[in-house]
């Protein structure tokens, strides 16, 4: 039996469901193709802004057991010099068949406007806002994606500039989740990408005395966030029309169905990239195909959205 992985996201056809998550291999050409190479069907840049940002001193990041905490805090190269290895980027992934998404922020709507605008011209097939970092808060105040009007804004903003394709990248810690689904659906986002870190959350250095991460505080990614990332995306496919990247602690192909079974068109791979390199691609695809075998379930569309009964 052959087995269809292809879907659509927001017109963008994927050779299969996985999308490697932002910020976890950066933006450099080279590591997203490698990503592609070895069985992503779609790659999300890291975050980029329209100035360069150093980010936190380190330690950024830690994995603590139950998955990752982490306060990187936005750094990039700026959005002139992220356009030049986005475009070759793109160049270099067209044999894989697989998208390249770019992630772009901003600590004001039109700041989001304004890097959108440079990085299209580096032609990516699809744009997603990241409205949702909880690690810059002390910097620029509460993440858009905690408030309809604000995230519908950011989302306004960017598509007076920009005609493509656009996914706009939602938090867990949102207290009206659909309402702001539905605002930035309603502002012309295209697809959703649920979900970002949730928390912030702390670990303290029993030696030092001290929080860990330089910041303080970080988003918790990985295992201990998956069951509050499927629920997300279980409540957002009830209330919005269009496709869902289901994101956070997918490590297997049952994490991976379990997304699609509560209603999303692919699935994100972040910190299960970190704990096991690029093998886990390929590895999830076929743990997917290998229960669709078993199951007689010929295409991801026959299972989308069951769990919703
Ligand atoms: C070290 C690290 C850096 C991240 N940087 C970004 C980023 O720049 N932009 C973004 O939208 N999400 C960022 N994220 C969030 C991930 O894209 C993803 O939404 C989250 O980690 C949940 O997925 P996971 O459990 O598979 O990691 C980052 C996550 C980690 C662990």
């Amino acid at each position: 039996m052959a087995i269809d992985m292809r879907v659509d996201l927001a017109g963008v056809s994927l050779p299969n469901p996985l999308v490697l998550a932002s910020g976890i291999w950066g933006s450099v050409a080279g590591t997203l193709v490698r990503a592609a190479s070895n069985g992503a069907g779609a790659v999300t840049s890291k975050s980029c802004s329209l100035a360069p940002r150093i980010g936190h001193p380190n330690p950024t990041v830690l994995h603590w057991g139950h998955g990752f905490i982490n306060a990187v805090g936005l750094s990039n190269p700026g959005a002139h010099v992220q356009r030049q290895e986005l475009a070759r980027a793109h160049e270099e992934l067209a044999p894989t068949g697989a998208a390249l998404i770019a992630s772009v922020f901003g600590d004001t709507p039109q700041g989001f406007a304004d890097a959108v605008h440079v990085i299209a011209e580096a032609e990516p097939e699809l744009v997603e806002l990241n409205i949702s970092c909880p690690n810059v808060e002390s910097e620029f105040g509460r993440p858009f994606a905690l408030d309809p009007d604000a995230a519908a804004r950011a989302t306004e903003a960017v598509r007076a500039v920009y005609a493509g394709p656009l996914l706009v990248k939602l938090s867990p810690n949102a207290p009206e989740l659909v309402a702001v689904a539905r605002a930035v659906v309603a502002a012309g986002a295209d697809g959703l990408t649920a979900v970002n870190t949730l928390g912030p959350g702390m670990l303290i250095d029993l030696e030092a005395r001290r929080p860990i991460l330089s910041n303080r505080v970080g988003g918790i990614s990985g295992p201990a966030l998956r069951p509050v990332a499927v629920r997300c995306v279980f409540e957002l496919a009830g209330a919005v029309a269009v496709p869902i990247i289901g994101t956070g602690g997918v490590s297997s192909g049952h994490d991976a169905l379990e997304m699609i079974m509560a209603g999303a068109t692919a699935v994100g791979i972040g910190s299960g990239l970190y704990c096991e390199g690029d093998g886990i691609f390929r590895r999830v695809l076929e743990e997917m195909e290998q229960w669709m075998e078993q199951e007689a379930v010929d295409s991801l569309d026959e299972i989308r959205g069951c769990a919703h009964g």
